[in-house]
């Protein structure tokens, strides 16, 4: 195998002269912060949502602990979130104050088992935080459900998601409320960035109030700029405690120029994702994402897992050998509760969520994004058969 290829991603944004072309209309604007930008780009995401409002803000893991403290989630509350997700999401619950309480995964779509949700469920429960792992959203409708049998919130975590369908409804629009991410890894990218989604018109006013310093709501504030005396008064009008969590015109310049290509992006990303698939479908060694027959996917990454009969030793390796070889690949995710900072909320270490920490051993990333090449594509595939056959296993 030749290993004079460059460097290939694991990830990587995509981005073209449509972006460049609003950033400089920003920057010949003078106006760089909560300006006609961030409008436009909210209203290009409440639409492909379905959410009547939507409030932009400097990332998903921002969007998540607004979410929660709208809600009234604080200390003394639990959330129900997976140990199996990015962690982030067990990260904002810290710092609403609230007490994660991890639930295990299925296998098939590595989302939150819903009979083990319900499970979960006690008296402090006050929300479920439902992760669309990889885009996956089959179970959306059924913690919807448990959350309104149970009268919990239940906050869509959709950052992984943005434009898949699932029944007919759009990724974020399944929860009381709903966050999207817009890191340079994901569907679109504002470079940083976050938004939260919801048809509550009350929260929707907590969250524009505590991403701009707690400035007061009704007064033009939270959306307006201290341009004119009633705004400058209004911007000195503080109600609450509240975060700089706002977004710049700079970045929803790139958020609306990325949103406008999305159905392109998509596209492509879908094109990628079937290669892989066809060419992996019949590899006794590697099990591919499943994708259920009422969902339109939105690739966020492609990650496939080694089967039963390996496990992270032989992973690490097949890692090592890849990383050797210049193919960005990774490990996604590690188990939240096996995290130092997580560990007095498990009760347990090892052995707690056993499908969780089975899964987290066997995956594998493989170089994804829209404008990944047939090339690129072809050498990152045979590196991960070379380093697969390498461990021989299936033969043993
Ligand atoms: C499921 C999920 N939630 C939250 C986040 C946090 O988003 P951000 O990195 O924009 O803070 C991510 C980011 O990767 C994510 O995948």
């Amino acid at each position: 195998m030749s290993t004079v290829m460059d460097e290939i991603p694991l990830s990587g944004p995509d981005i073209t002269a449509h972006e460049i072309d609003l950033v400089t209309q920003v920057l010949r604007s003078g106006r760089l912060a909560m300006g006609p930008m961030q409008e436009r780009f909210e209203e290009l995401v409440a639409r492909r949502t379905g959410c009547d409002h939507a409030v932009s803000c400097s990332s998903g893991t921002a969007a998540l602990h607004m979410a929660l403290l709208a809600f009234g989630v604080g200390p003394g509350d639990e959330v129900i979130i997976p140990t199996f997700c990015f962690v982030a999401v067990a990260n904002a619950v810290l710092h609403a104050g609230a007490i994660p309480v991890f639930v295990d995964i299925c296998p098939k779509t590595l989302n939150m088992d819903p009979v083990k949700v319900e499970a979960a469920i006690t008296g402090k429960t006050k929300a479920v935080i439902a992760v669309e792992n990889f885009g996956c959203m089959t179970y959306m409708n059924t913690y919807r459900a448990i959350c309104d049998r149970h009268e919990i919130v239940m906050i869509e975590d959709a950052c992984e998601a943005l434009g898949g369908i699932h029944g007919g409804r759009a990724a974020g629009s399944f929860g009381h409320a709903s966050v999207l991410g817009f890191y340079p890894n994901k569907q679109i990218t504002t470079g940083e960035g976050g938004m939260f989604v919801t048809n509550n018109a009350r929260i929707a006013e907590i969250v524009r109030s505590l991403r701009n310093q707690g400035r007061g709501t009704g007064s033009g504030a939270t959306s307006g700029h201290p341009g004119s005396s009633q705004g400058l008064r209004a911007w000195m009008s503080f109600e609450r405690r509240g975060f700089n969590y706002r977004l710049s015109e700079i970045q929803a310049a790139v958020g609306v120029a990325q949103m406008e290509r999305l159905d392109d992006i998509l596209e492509r990303r879908q094109g990628v994702a079937e290669w892989y698939i066809e060419r992996f479908m019949a590899h006794p060694d590697l099990i591919l994402p499943s994708v259920d027959s009422e969902t339109n996917m939105s690739w966020f990454v492609f990650v496939v897992r080694l089967s039963d009969q390996y496990g992270c030793i032989e992973r690490d390796r097949v890692l090592d050998g890849m990383h050797r070889h210049e193919v960005g690949a990774a490990a996604y995710f590690p188990c939240c509760h096996l995290m130092p900072h997580f560990a007095h909320h498990t009760g347990g270490g090892p052995g707690k969520y056993p499908i969780s920490e089975s899964m987290a051993q066997r995956t594998i990333a493989l170089p994804f994004f829209t404008g990944l090449n047939a090339r690129d594509a072809d050498f990152a595939a045979a590196t991960l058969e070379l380093m697969v056959s390498r461990e021989n296993l299936s033969r043993s």
